[in-house]
């Protein structure tokens, strides 16, 4: 790592938790999704209730790296406010709820009482299987599986693990292959949605709710994929995971600009705005794991970690990173929630401060 983006690195580390700090004082108990104008969004639509865990994430984040008791009682607070959640049957975003907050907080304490609402969260979301189409199904109809949801299923992978429940592994690998077979395509671009006949099972569509249009390629999906599909060759060690993870990242960097951040849809022919910001911060955090992950950790990985460093090093620019920019009070800029929706358009989004802060804590391990 170049000794600038060292510096960036522990620059933005800082101003993440000024940030994160000024929201939690400022807004008790409160959990965002995206700003207004650069300020925390508290009313309105929020299309789903999916981010509570970004935020506890980060507080957990920065108690282990800092040692600060008082991140520590405020991550163990605001995690507490989720708790019940495990057992949320609505969302198909346990994952996200659970595995940023719980897991990280049982990783810190190995405290089994914890572990067991980790577990239950995964369980609960191991409840979306549908049987005859072989997905888990979104939260918009039981007809639909998104491919976010594979960013969820490491949840169902480790709750199976965890447990020895062999049908749950069933149900979180069957996931994964359905999406393999059915979302990602030939040239490892991804579908958001894929429509099943709820009879049958059949396959009928690709589709999209977030994207510029069924056939087209919705950034922050393939961020999902990527990261998703990785964490799924973790578990299983099964090697089409491994290559699926790889042919979308491979993907991402093709398409995208050399500063590594790609517009809300690759294939929009005149987007709205350049950037979608959050789908680079999840595709750093995603990079440096699949870099981990590829074996021998040769040219392939280093080409990885060396993209996942650019994006990192672009989002610490004053034209990203809010340091620079008076009265914001996200920690970066230029992230899209639902453009269709006028949902978070241009502003900061809290998965996209959660998987930043995530990948600037990964360098800053490799730092030592
Ligand atoms: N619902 C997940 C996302 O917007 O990426």
């Amino acid at each position: 790592m170049t000794s600038d983006l060292a510096t960036d690195t522990h620059r933005a580390f800082a101003f993440a938790q000024d940030q994160v700090r000024r929201l939690i004082t400022k807004h008790p108990d409160y959990f965002p999704l995206f700003t207004t104008a650069g300020r925390w969004h508290h009313h309105g639509a929020a299309w789903t209730n999916w981010c509570e865990g970004f935020l506890c994430g980060m507080l957990w984040t920065f108690a282990k790296r800092t040692g600060d008791p008082w991140w520590r009682e405020r991550a163990e607070h605001y995690s507490r406010l989720i708790e019940e959640r495990k057992h949320d049957r609505d969302v198909h975003d346990l994952g996200f709820l659970f595995w940023s907050s719980w897991k990280r907080w049982y990783d810190l304490t190995g405290d089994q009482a914890v572990n067991a609402v980790v577990i239950q969260a995964g369980e609960t979301l191991g409840l979306r299987f549908n049987q005859k189409g072989k997905y888990l199904r979104s939260f918009i109809a039981p007809n639909s599986t998104f491919i976010d949801i594979m960013m969820n299923t490491g949840i169902i992978f480790y709750a199976a693990q965890q447990t020895g429940n062999a049908e749950l592994l069933r149900v979180a690998n069957e996931h994964c292959y359905t999406s393999w077979r059915y979302l990602v395509r030939g040239d490892g671009s991804t579908a958001h949605e894929g429509i099943f006949d709820i009879e049958s099972g059949m396959f009928l569509r690709q589709t999209t709710h977030q994207g510029w249009r069924n056939d087209s390629s919705w950034a922050r999906g393939q961020a999902w994929a990527l990261y998703g599909f990785g964490t799924a060759f973790a578990f299983t060690g099964d090697q089409r995971f491994l290559e699926t993870a790889q042919r979308c990242a491979d993907f991402y960097i093709q398409r995208t600009p050399m500063h590594g951040v790609p517009p809300n849809d690759w294939e929009d022919p005149s987007p709205m705005l350049p950037y979608e910001s959050s789908a680079a911060a999840i595709t750093a955090s995603g990079l440096l794991q699949l870099a981990e992950l590829t074996p021998d950790r040769g040219d392939r990985a280093q080409q990885y970690s060396e993209y996942a460093q650019r994006i990192v090093s672009t989002l610490c620019t004053p034209e990203f990173l809010a340091d620079q920019t008076p009265g914001w009070e996200g920690i970066f800029k230029h992230g899209i929630y639902h453009e269709r929706n006028g949902l978070g358009v241009d502003e900061s989004v809290m998965w996209g401060e959660y998987y930043f802060v995530e990948a600037l804590d990964k360098l800053l391990n490799y730092q030592g």
